[in-house]
């Protein structure tokens, strides 16, 4: 079976640390790895657009933002074909069928959805294009084959509800989908990066992002106001590690050797953490090190950011091309399935 590589993010804004560890740095190490046959990455304008309808500038002028924060990244473009979800007509059609096989106390049911209805407000106006989007997110996975999806795990009803359609179009119809997988970060302190504020996720909305575009004056700043343990008053307090915003973001980012060169004097995180319950060790120091630790990561991506900057139009170019492309690819398996599904209405022509 070939190895096809599908994800993607809604571009309502820049990409922040969160998105780094959650789905990044997996994508970074299979595209270095090399194992696949094709790998796609999905700038999400249309579902973006499910629940900002009326803000269609805002989603427009990030799809660049998004696309510099991937190639910033390391993203290459020669490997991944990134290109915008609103160029691939064809994934609409597939939309329709889909939505056939789906019910509606289905769609209520994906813990996902529930989630975010309630996080925008909607009560009971949720928009029908803003409940169908996971029934549009199948045919963003389906429709080039995709078998592996990286992602965090926000995104996992959806690849399940992506599962069953597949299945259920297969049994239907006729087999014509593979069934996709997710693909998560292995350390599960990266599955889901709490804000800054402590809040359950990092959000925009929330305003509790680190962006990767972030300055470093900025990125200093958010992390001296970041979370910590409101009890560990004094350096001598004894102080909590869990729900400590430090802590979470050190145990999703730092490694052994950040020791050696930043913090000499601990050998691990252990060692850290076991200082800091037992009192003695002050928030200043741990958000240093944190600090330290995320300029080292984020320099490069700002600069390479500075570059990219310089010449937008060659990175529109590249997208519109990967639109044709990914254009193409999902045209061919939307053929596939109309003739499972026996819409093949050119037998009706008398052969001559
Ligand atoms: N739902 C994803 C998000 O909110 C974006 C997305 C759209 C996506 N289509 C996808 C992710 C297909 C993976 C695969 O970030």
């Amino acid at each position: 079976m070939e190895k096809i590589i599908l994800t993607g993010d809604r571009p309502t804004g820049n990409l922040h640390i969160g998105h780094f560890v959650g789905s990044i740095a997996n994508r970074l190490r299979l595209q270095k790895d090399g194992n696949f046959d094709k790998f796609y990455i999905m700038i999400a304008d249309t579902q973006a657009l499910t629940d900002n309808a009326d803000n269609v500038d805002k989603v427009k002028n990030n799809i660049i933002q998004v696309a510099i924060d991937y190639l910033s990244a390391g993203i290459d473009p020669n490997k991944v074909t990134i290109f915008i979800q609103s160029q691939v007509p064809q994934l609409a059609e597939m939309t329709m069928y889909f939505m056939n096989l789906v019910t509606l106390s289905r769609l209520n049911r994906n813990p996902t959805v529930k989630d975010e209805i309630k996080l925008r407000g909607f009560a009971s106006s949720i928009p029908v294009g803003f409940m169908c989007y996971p029934i549009s997110q199948a045919a963003d996975i389906l429709a080039f084959g995709s078998t592996i999806v990286p992602v965090g795990d926000d995104q996992l009803p959806m690849i399940e509800q992506t599962r069953e359609i597949a299945r259920t179009f297969n049994n239907t119809y006729g087999e014509v989908f593979a069934l996709p997988q997710p693909l998560l970060p292995d350390n599960k302190a990266c599955t889901r990066l709490v804000g800054t504020d402590g809040g359950l996720k990092m959000s925009k909305s929330a305003g509790n992002c680190i962006f990767l575009k972030d300055e470093s004056e900025v990125v200093k700043q958010k992390i001296m106001n970041a979370y910590t343990d409101p009890n560990h008053i004094k350096v001598s307090d004894p102080g909590r590690v869990e729900g400590n915003v430090v802590f979470s973001y050190l145990d999703a980012f730092c490694q052994k050797e950040h020791f050696a060169r930043f913090l000499p004097e601990y050998e691990s995180l252990d060692a850290l953490k076991n200082h800091y319950r037992q009192g003695g060790l002050g928030d200043v120091k741990i958000k240093l090190f944190l600090n330290n630790i995320l300029q080292e990561i984020l320099q490069p991506i700002r600069e390479r950011r500075k570059e990219l900057e310089k010449n937008v139009d060659k990175i529109y170019e590249m997208l519109f091309e990967n639109g044709k492309k990914a254009s193409q690819a999902a045209a061919e398996t939307l053929e596939k399935m109309k003739e499972a599904m026996g819409l093949n209405y050119s037998k009706f022509l008398s052969k001559k």
